[in-house]
């Protein structure tokens, strides 16, 4: 199923696919050694780096695998991160959550809000029965972000969200008119 890279609202927030002048900002946000300190990769030393990644956006769009998208503040138009939906597995019904903010937007529900938008948009839009975020143990902040991320899981009304991993695994299809809505939770690995 292929599908666009939406452009969400949040009450503070702009969700958006990301366009070529987001390069500098992006660059900014990924050579900072602080702000990548639990990253699995080095901060950037290219600014090279940061057009890959914008182009990668729209491969991974092109591909139907996922969905990265820019995060500006509403309040003053600033770029403030991303977040990306990627791995996305019809067959499995699962799909990975990645995000990262600028130091200066931490600590003020900023990823709390892009998360809600983006799992939100994504369980409705993609026949999901989980979302799966991978985290250094000592990054508290974003463990705490996917432990208490609450979403609209729309999930089959024999399958169950917060069960094993092989009950997803097995969770039969139900189709689009036959789902019931829960309250499911991200979950972390
Ligand atoms: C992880 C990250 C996205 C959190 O962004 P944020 O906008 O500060 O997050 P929020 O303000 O929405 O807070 C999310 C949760 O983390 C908690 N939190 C935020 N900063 C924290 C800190 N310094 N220490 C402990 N908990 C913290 C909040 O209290 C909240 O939990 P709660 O809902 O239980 O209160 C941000 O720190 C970041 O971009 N880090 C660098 C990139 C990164 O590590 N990405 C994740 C890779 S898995």
């Amino acid at each position: 199923m292929a599908f666009s890279t939406p452009e969400l609202r949040t009450a503070r927030l702009r969700l958006r696919p990301f366009a070529d002048a987001d390069a500098a900002p992006l660059y900014a946000l990924h050579s900072s050694a602080h702000v990548l300190r639990y990253w699995d990769s080095p901060p950037w030393t290219e600014t090279t780096r940061a057009q890959r990644f914008i182009a990668t956006c729209r491969t991974i769009e092109e591909e139907g695998t996922g969905a990265r998208m820019a995060v500006d503040r509403v309040r003053d138009g600033a770029f403030i991160g991303w977040c990306g939906l990627s791995n996305w597995n019809p067959d499995f019904r699962s799909a990975s959550l990645g995000y990262v903010f600028d130091a200066t937007a931490w600590g003020q529900g900023y990823a709390t809000e892009t998360a809600h938008a983006v799992l939100r948009w994504a369980f409705d839009t993609l026949d999901l029965n989980r979302v799966q975020a991978e985290t250094d143990t000592r990054n508290v902040a974003s463990a705490a972000l996917g432990s208490a991320a609450p979403t609209e899981a729309t999930v089959d009304r024999s399958g169950v969200v917060e069960g094993p991993a092989e009950a997803h695994r097995t969770a039969p299809r139900t189709p689009q008119s036959h789902r019931g809505r829960r309250a499911g939770r991200l979950r972390l690995r």
